[in-house]
């Protein structure tokens, strides 16, 4: 394989890293929470600087700022072919706080909220925060691949008190990418049993797989009214840390709810994540081609090992940097356990619901996912 800027990554010790700091003084490799070990594209770091040049870090109002909201227009206009008005534009400082809205904008005190299990946590936690009833749909394995259980969907919808599905497409955990046809699926339950969709799309330009092709929710006529997409520049670009996202919502009285839901609580979006968000969605296409086939190739080596591995399987995602691991067949009551002890620290399943899974971030230089694949050939064996 010829080299490729993404296989070195600098130290992150010296840098506070959530990730790395996890297994301080400790010899494991974190290969957990989701961001990536690369270095965030060099426009985005071109744009950050001379911003910081100027020196002054005064208020900027994230509506006022245009050029953001034109970045998003264009992005989801050539990625996506999604015709978005600047104003259906909300910006969030994470996709977390925006679900927690939405849970408020479209819920009341008692009300049910449709989540996919296995999940990311704060998915599975937003109903309960919101004094909502979680009903927890399946995913389940068809032909190769997760997706959801759409019967239990189709009877879990029809409770008359469910008023919102969460949904996260592309699937993290699981990697899946929703096809028109299971959108069309989704969309057909959700208006014949007027549950309202939140689509967390965070992970929507991180597809791996060239027969796949990400479809934001929102962008289906019939679900227009009825819906807002979460999304943000953070996963795919490396820029969690500066707190940027986005929602989409074109209905005028559901966006209306969703800000009110967040007044006075949520802060304005950082003037960092902004130029940021703005610098990774009109320059870096090239930094994203690049980055993506980084990531298939490790994806295909690294699913193709741990294949080989006793105990352990797994399906290749068909998006993010996130390797959902079956490792039922270690039959260990602690699969996290087994895995430190090997040196190699993913997300617990159980934290997203399937306690016999582990979550292995990928997103970080393919030498380090040969020294993890290494300590547990070592210790499986
Ligand atoms: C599905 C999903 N939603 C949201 C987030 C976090 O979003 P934010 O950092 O913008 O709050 C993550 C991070 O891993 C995620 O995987």
């Amino acid at each position: 394989m010829p080299a490729s800027p993404f296989d070195h990554a600098p130290d992150r010790w010296s840098h506070h890293s959530f990730k790395w700091n996890r297994y301080r003084g400790r010899d494991v490799l974190p290969l957990w929470v989701a961001d990536m070990d690369f270095p965030a594209p060099p426009p985005v770091l071109e744009a950050l600087q001379g911003y910081l040049n100027h020196g002054v870090l005064g208020y900027v109002l994230p509506d006022e700022y245009e050029p953001g909201r034109a970045a998003v227009c264009g992005w989801l206009s050539r990625r996506h072919g999604w015709s978005v008005q600047p104003d259906w534009i909300v910006w969030v400082p994470g996709v977390v706080p925006a679900f927690h809205a939405a849970c408020r904008a479209c819920c009341a005190p008692g009300d049910k909220v449709l989540v996919q299990v296995p999940n990311y946590p704060p998915l599975l936690s937003a109903p309960h925060h919101n004094h909502l009833e979680r009903l927890d749909v399946p995913t389940v394995r068809v032909r190769d691949r997760w997706t959801l259980d759409f019967d239990a969907l189709e009877r879990l919808a029809a409770d008359p008190r469910c008023r919102l599905f969460l949904q996260c497409s592309p699937m993290n955990p699981c990697g899946s990418v929703l096809g028109e046809a299971e959108l069309d699926r989704v969309a057909e339950i959700c208006l014949r049993h007027g549950v309202l969709l939140c689509s967390d799309e965070i992970h929507c330009d991180l597809v791996l797989d060239p027969g796949a092709r990400h479809v934001p929710a929102t962008r289906l006529p019939h679900l227009a009214e009825h819906s807002l997409t979460l999304m943000a520049a953070s996963k795919t670009f490396n820029i969690a840390g500066l707190g940027a996202a986005f929602a989409v919502i074109p209905d005028e009285t559901l966006r209306r709810r969703f800000r009110h839901a967040m007044a006075g609580i949520v802060p304005w979006v950082n003037v960092l994540g902004l130029i940021a968000t703005e610098a990774a969605l009109t320059r870096c296409d090239g930094w994203l081609a690049d980055l993506l086939a980084y990531l298939r190739g490790n994806r295909d080596w690294l699913c193709a090992e741990l294949n080989r591995l006793p105990g352990l399987s797994v399906l290749p995602p068909e998006a993010t940097f996130l390797a959902w691991v079956d490792a039922s067949g270690l039959r260990s009551a602690d699969v996290q356990q087994r895995f430190e002890a090997a040196g190699v620290g993913p997300s617990a399943g159980r934290d997203f619901g399937w306690p016999a899974f582990a979550r292995v971030n990928f997103g970080c230089p393919r030498s380090t996912l040969e020294e993890a694949v290494t300590r547990l050939a070592r210790s499986l064996a």
